[in-house]
């Protein structure tokens, strides 16, 4: 894993990334690090490359320019299987949750690459999260949205990552469930999942997290603490009502 001047290391580094859909360049020049251990979010309005960036990482847009390494290896390029194989997983925008199958057969999914393993995996998830276990039989469309994202996230544990790209966990949430929601990620970090987040609700996320960056029309246009992007005017009238 590459170190840098102090020692620190990087679990993921992405570095002058660039991405376009035809003549829309969704990503210009992206610089991005998560350190092993941590928790960073990308904030940004709707169109701003979140979505782009994190589907990126998992290796499902075609890069442009740029690059990508994931412990120390470049993954750029790679095909989003070998990446999920490497340790990443994306709990996508809306879940990705299949209405239809049960809550055990959407874990499932989750261990596609590695089913034997997926036993002792589901053990975890269900005393992670004993509301899954309780409704393991039944259809994850007659969940709550809470229980969804929980479901969603439970899936991504079930590749057995190092890594977890969460894209806006609490849209369409009640605020005391996004709080939920937030707990479990955070209660995952201190596991040691290391964590990538795109989020709107920009005042918890950013309590929930080490580390910001703020993206505006495919760039990076700030990066730092999350206490300092708290404490930033711009931010606060921009992204806080503040
Ligand atoms: N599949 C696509 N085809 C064409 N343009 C897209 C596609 N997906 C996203 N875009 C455009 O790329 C830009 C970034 O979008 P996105 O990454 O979804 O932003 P965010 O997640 O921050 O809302 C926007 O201008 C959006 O309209
Ligand atoms: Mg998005």
């Amino acid at each position: 894993m590459e170190q840098n001047k102090s020692g620190e290391s990087y679990i993921l580094e992405v570095k002058n990334l660039s991405v376009s859909y035809g003549h829309v360049n969704a990503l210009k020049g992206v610089d991005i690090k998560v350190k092993a251990g941590e928790i960073v979010v990308l904030i940004g309005a709707n169109g701003a490359g979140k979505t782009s960036l994190l589907e990126t990482i998992l290796g499902v847009n075609e890069i442009k320019n740029g690059s990508i390494h994931f412990q120390g290896r470049e993954i750029s390029g790679d095909s989003a299987d070998k990446i999920v194989r490497a340790g990443i997983f994306l709990v996508p925008e809306g879940r990705g949750v299949f209405s239809s199958m049960t809550v055990t057969d959407n874990l499932l999914l989750g261990a596609h690459h590695n089913l034997k393993g997926a036993k002792s995996k589901m053990d975890y998830v269900f005393s992670s999260f004993p509301i899954l276990k309780d409704r393991k039989n039944q259809v994850a469309g007659t969940l709550s949205g809470g229980e969804r994202q929980m479901l969603a996230i439970a899936r991504a544990l079930m590749s057995s990552p190092k890594m977890i790209l969460v894209d806006e966990p609490s849209i369409g949430l009640a605020p005391k469930i996004v709080n939920d929601i937030f707990d479990i990620l955070k209660n995952l970090n201190s596991e040691g999942y290391s964590i990538l987040l795109s989020e709107q609700n920009v005042y918890k996320a950013l309590k929930c997290a080490h580390r910001g960056y703020v993206m505006e029309t495919g760039n990076i246009v700030l990066g730092a603490a999350s206490e300092d992007l708290l404490n930033n005017p711009e931010i606060r009238k921009a992204y806080l009502g503040a």
